[in-house]
């Protein structure tokens, strides 16, 4: 089960964090006389005008003031466009009334070099133009004529709320009468807003300090409910009705920032002579933490692979020096069983791995297939953790703690004993330095779990992510331990199959699919980014369509660092444990060759096809996997999108096994099962039969078995 799920081959992905608005600019506000403190304001940006340049210092400070007083939202057309000013400067305006990009056409018109619009009140109350035309009041609006703010997208009374008199506001000048209104409603209840006075801790329930009316008249007309109103960045949409070639023309940057945001700008710029520069937040065109996932993906990929081989290289070892039957600290631990050798509590033995025929490649992409769809139309996500999370603890159970915990308890002399024995999943014999791992492999596991199942963006928490990194590299060495691939004509079968596998799961599925999705993007990022409105999950990112966008667990994952952004660079496990079956099959042959020359200088007869050291096959194969990966990750760079890993990998590391096997003239040996590879097991194990009953008996036979 666990196999399948983890083959479930998920590319390299870069994930750029989409379910919150960004501010993705930023305002350095400085006094020109030195004599306030400066201050920087995040802004976000708009999909109309241009963006200044990234960094303070790239960026011009300009002199900010506010629109003539006979236009003060810039919403009236500038009959006579003036030439930018000498004297660079940034109109700073209110929300409201009109679309963003008519505001910014109106400032660019009189000569701004920037607009900055910022959110207020009085810009979510409006008047309901149709009534008015119907009621024929069109001079004189009444109350009801009012468009108040609109609950959620605006306001939200579970924050705070509280009913105001109506003695107390004003409706003179309709929709809102700022001027008298804003004060009441502003700020903290010793500043005078009734709306606080009336909410316990209101500054912490309500983080904008401001509320709006809701419209909710109540107590025979003597309250209106006031809710806690939402003071977030915006995205500054494109207004559809301007021509593009108008859009086109506009040269000025436009930011918004938020209410507070506004309230200490103003401040400032009525106390002090300020200037302001505009500039985009930095962020690393190629983030570092795509080095590191290829260096990651390439040392466990070479590690596990290494390992896997690591039988024939320690009975190679167990040759040379011959006579020792066992290393001392062995000795010391298994007192009577001479199965024990020289090998660590980590090596698998060849009974437990499965040889991998063409038939299983067949099999593991039905199978990988079908995990993939139920994983894309049921979406059991949660499951699949909660899977890996159990199958990865006992992965660092037998790569990291019983091994590190056996050799620690020989060091410091400690004695194991063991403390019970049991049937029970044929455990058998189970000693103390076992159960501590045990204990310790899946309480760090069930501590990864709790913290995958309670944090919106895990990914985030440090412990996380290289718990996950080092589950991920635990698995890939149990994966490679267990499965033996022995010939190129397998390799080939499989490794091309999941190239076509990958590639039609990234690519052809968008065309099938009803949405479009990628059905590999999809499930490799739980359901995909947030379906809402991305101002909206601002505001409720525990909405359903706010949710998604996670990477499933099953990769490594790095934070981008540096980057402001936030997200992570992933690399999928199929992506190690694939290629990395051919790397084990070139140490294993490495390891194998050599061995079998070693037991001839013993006297045994060489093999016909014995041909040296000198040749290996594993260190060119790391290259080529290397190179691969890094192919794939620039890739990702140049297209900006995910890749299928093993689109670069399968070409660069099959070829090169082939290409070196021809050269040598081995290939006819390495496309079906190289002999050396049996023999070597021969003399290892004699015949399969023979040893199966060792195993059984065998007193720590118990953690040799992958637990999936
Ligand atoms: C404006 O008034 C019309 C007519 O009463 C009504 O149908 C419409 O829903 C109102 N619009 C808004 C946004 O309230
Ligand atoms: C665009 O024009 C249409 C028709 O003139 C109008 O109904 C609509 O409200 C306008 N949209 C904006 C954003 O001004």
């Amino acid at each position: 089960m666990m196999r399948g799920i983890v083959t479930v081959a998920i590319s390299l992905l870069s994930l750029e964090k989409v379910s919150a608005i960004l501010p993705t600019a930023a305002i350095d506000v400085k006094c020109t006389d030195e004599s306030c403190p400066p201050i920087t304001l995040l802004a976000s940006q708009a999909s109309f005008g241009i963006w200044p340049e990234m960094s303070a210092e790239n960026n011009e400070p300009m002199i900010p003031g506010l629109p003539p007083a006979d236009n003060p939202l810039l919403c009236l057309d500038v009959a006579q466009p003036q030439q930018p000013s000498s004297q660079k400067f940034v109109l700073v305006v209110p929300r409201g009334s009109c679309t963003f990009e008519q505001k910014a056409i109106n400032a660019a018109k009189l000569g701004a070099s920037g607009i900055i619009i910022f959110g207020n009140l009085a810009s979510r109350y409006a008047l309901n133009t149709t009534q008015m035309e119907i009621n024929g009041n069109m001079n004189a609006p009444g109350m009801n004529d009012v468009i108040y703010p609109k609950e959620f997208y605006d306001y939200d009374c579970k924050m705070a709320s509280a009913e105001i008199p109506m003695s107390q506001l004003s409706f003179a000048r309709l929709p809102y009468d700022y001027m008298h209104n804003d004060p009441f409603l502003t700020g903290t209840a010793a500043q005078g807003n009734l709306c606080a006075a009336k909410t316990s801790a209101f500054d912490e329930k309500c983080p904008s300090h401001r509320c709006l009316l809701t419209g909710d008249i109540r107590d025979d007309n003597q309250m209106m409910k006031a809710c806690c109103a939402w003071d977030l960045h915006v995205w500054l949409y494109k207004d559809d009705n301007i021509t593009s070639d108008v859009t086109a023309n506009l040269a000025i940057p436009a930011f918004y920032i938020t209410m507070e945001e506004a309230n200490d700008l103003l401040n400032k710029m009525q106390m002090h002579q300020v200037t302001v520069t505009l500039y985009r937040r930095y962020y690393p065109a190629y983030n570092i933490s795509s080095i590191l996932i290829w260096a990651l993906g390439v040392f466990v990929a070479a590690l596990a692979s290494w390992m896997s081989a690591s039988e024939y290289r320690s009975s190679d070892k167990g040759h040379s020096e011959q006579g020792e039957e066992m290393e001392p600290m062995d000795r010391r631990f298994s007192s009577n069983h001479e199965s024990e050798r020289s090998s660590p509590p980590t090596s698998f033995r060849s009974e437990e791995s499965l040889e991998l025929e063409a038939g299983h490649a067949c099999g593991f992409i039905l199978f990988s297939s079908a995990g993939l769809l139920v994983l894309f139309f049921f979406k059991i996500y949660n499951v699949v953790k909660l899977f890996y999370a159990f199958g990865c603890s006992g992965a660092i159970f037998q790569i990291i703690f019983y091994p590190l915990f056996h050799r620690a308890s020989f060091k410091v002399g400690f004695r194991d004993r063991i403390l019970f024995t049991t049937n029970f999943l044929e455990l058998g014999a189970v000693s103390f330095v076992q159960v501590v791992a045990v204990l310790v492999s899946y309480g760090l596991g069930a501590v990864w779990a709790f913290i995958a199942f309670t944090h919106r963006h895990p990914d985030e928490i440090v412990f996380f992510w290289v718990m996950q990194d080092i589950m991920g590299a635990c698995m890939c060495i149990m994966f490679l331990s267990t499965m033996k691939l022995n010939s190129i004509k397998v390799a080939a079968i499989l490794l091309v199959a999941a190239f076509f596998y990958d590639i039609f799961f990234v690519f052809v599925t968008p065309y099938l699919t009803k949405g479009g999705k990628s059905i590999m993007v999809d499930v490799a990022t739980s359901g995909g980014p947030p379906t809402a409105d991305p101002a909206w999950c601002e505001k409720y990112p525990d909405d359903p369509n706010c949710q998604g966008g996670d990477p499933l667990p099953m990769l490594f994952t790095i934070p981008r660092l540096f980057d402001y952004s936030g997200g992570s660079s992933l690399l999928g496990l199929g992506d190690i444990v694939l290629p990395g079956l051919l790397l084990s099959f070139g140490a294993r042959y490495d390891a194998a060759k050599r061995f079998i020359g070693s037991a001839s200088r013993d006297g045994r007869t060489p093999p016909a096809n014995c041909t040296g050291q000198t040749r290996n096959y594993f260190p060119a194969l790391v290259v080529a996997y290397a190179v691969g990966l890094a192919m794939a990750n620039f890739a990702v760079y140049a297209m900006k999108m995910g890749q299928p890993a093993l689109l670069y990998l399968v070409p660069c590391c099959l070829g090169t096994m082939s290409y070196l096997g021809w050269k040598r003239g081995e290939l006819n040996e390495l496309w079906n099962t190289p002999k050396v590879l049996s023999t070597c097991d021969e003399i290892l194990y004699g015949p399969i039969q023979q040893h199966t009953e060792d195993t059984n008996t065998e007193e720590n036979g118990t953690n040799l078995r992958p637990i999936t």
